[in-house]
């Protein structure tokens, strides 16, 4: 019999303790013995739970788990920077394998964890801290092992492709999509972390880090949230045959690692624009297998604890085999993200300038000058003296961008910049 502790019976703790509990049986027959709860550790011994459970089995002392000695797995699904990492670290060092689905603490301190694992020969397995309920981690870890990755593309936060969803199909504008997305249960009460890309950035920096063998530094992606997406911005694109998504950018190079997240203009006919509402994808090339595509949802009490059930099968199926799945992350180089100043992509830019005469002989003087080609213009008519004006740019270095957009922003007949949406031609 092999024993668990599981740190948190929130959302992902009570679905695992219900899948665990629905499909003992066949889960007994993959492993090669029974998988039982030891202890689960909760802040509040008295708060109702959405789930059966005995309540011997809670505790509100993590040492009851982590200094456990019956207990071969901690399942940590607290949550957050700290106390979660703090608990890791020592249920390794009293040498107990993880399953986690903390995409933060993985994102942060994958390095120190992963090397803790190694001088304590145990496990650390991770699947749910992408995409939820899509196999992601495993799949690159295994199934893909043979290729060489070269670029990922994520829609990795259901959250904000909700709000985009909606926003589209709705024609509605940025607040009034998150607050039907907080009162269907898609958005947390504090939304900064989803909307603002963090939660995108963690996911990305993980599937970067393992895709191309590097230590990625969190703190180098270069994030960009969807909180300024205007209506206007979604019309237009439409308009010009793309729809707006958050995407999460992982590309190998010579010069150096491309990781970053921040809304873009996609091809509608693209796959990845077609990925709606709360759905989650990854679209990947690997130079051997090419493009591979997978969607699931990825967030979600069942969804997500599908994929942390399926650690814990895995690792609990070596540990009675008397076996350890190495993971050989003591050959991964450190992080070199390059600085998205110099980053080439194609960009949208919608402006609001005066009906006047040379406006647009200005722009285009300021854009010649700093090697900013245009591939389109669009000039919308409105019946007063203010008057939108849409570029699309050939693929131009950022720190040309910002310098050209610092001087139109000066100009007297250029009211505003409003947007500034890179485009993704070539996914
Ligand atoms: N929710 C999702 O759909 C989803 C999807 C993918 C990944 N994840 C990840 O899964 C993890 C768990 O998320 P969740 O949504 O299940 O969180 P949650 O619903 O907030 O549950 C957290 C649980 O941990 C317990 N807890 C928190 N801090 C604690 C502490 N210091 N000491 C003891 N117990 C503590 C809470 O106890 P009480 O119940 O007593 O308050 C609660 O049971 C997070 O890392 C999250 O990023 C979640």
């Amino acid at each position: 019999m092999l024993r668990i502790g599981i740190l948190g019976l929130g959302t992902v703790g009570s679905g695992v303790v219900k899948i665990l509990e629905k499909n003992s049986e066949n889960i007994k027959n993959k492993v090669g013995t029974e998988v039982t709860i030891e202890k689960i550790l909760v802040n509040n011994l008295k708060k109702e739970r959405d789930v059966e459970i005995k309540k011997e089995l809670l505790t509100d002392k993590v040492e009851d788990i982590i200094n456990n000695s019956n207990i071969d797995i901690v399942v940590e699904l607290i949550g957050g920077e700290q106390p979660a990492y703090d608990y890791i670290i020592k249920a390794i060092e009293n040498g107990k394998s993880i399953v986690t689905a903390n995409k933060l603490v993985i994102a942060k301190y994958g390095k120190r964890i992963f090397r803790k694992a190694d001088e304590n020969d145990v496990q650390v397995c991770y699947e749910g801290s992408v995409a939820g309920g899509l196999p992601i981690i495993r799949p690159l870890q295994n199934s893909l092992a043979a290729n060489r990755i070269e670029k990922i593309y994520g829609i990795l936060n259901g959250t904000t492709n909700y709000i985009l969803t909606d926003m589209s199909k709705e024609k509605k504008d940025f607040a009034d999509s998150l607050k039907n997305a907080q009162a269907l249960g898609f958005a947390e009460a504090d939304p900064s972390s989803d909307i603002e890309g963090y939660d995108a950035a963690y996911k990305i920096t993980i599937l970067s880090s393992l895709a191309f063998e590097r230590f990625v530094d969190v703190n180098e992606v270069y994030v960009e949230g969807i909180k300024d997406i205007d209506i206007e911005d979604i019309e237009l694109a439409h308009e010009m045959g793309y729809v707006i998504k958050l995407l999460a950018i992982a590309k190998n190079s010579s010069e150096g690692l491309d990781v970053r997240v921040h809304p873009a203009f996609v091809p509608e006919d693209h796959p990845l624009a077609m990925i709606n509402g709360t759905y989650n994808c990854v679209y990947l090339h690997g130079d051997a297998v090419g493009q591979v595509m997978s969607t699931a949802r990825g967030a979600g009490q069942m969804p997500t604890g599908s994929a942390v059930t399926a650690d814990i099968i895995q690792v609990a199926k070596d540990i009675n085999h008397n076996q350890r799945e190495v993971q050989r992350m003591d050959s991964f180089l450190e992080s070199n993200v390059i600085k998205i100043d110099e980053i080439e992509n194609s960009f949208y830019l919608r402006f609001e300038v005066k009906d006047e005469p040379g406006v647009m002989a200005h722009i285009a003087k300021i854009f010649g000058d700093n090697n900013v080609s245009l591939a389109s213009v669009l000039q919308k008519q409105k019946e007063n003296p203010v008057v939108p004006l849409v570029f699309i740019t050939h693929s131009v270095r950022e720190k040309d961008l910002n310098q050209s957009l610092a001087k139109i922003k000066k100009l007297d007949d250029v009211i505003e910049i409003k947007s500034v949406i890179r485009v993704e031609n070539n996914i």
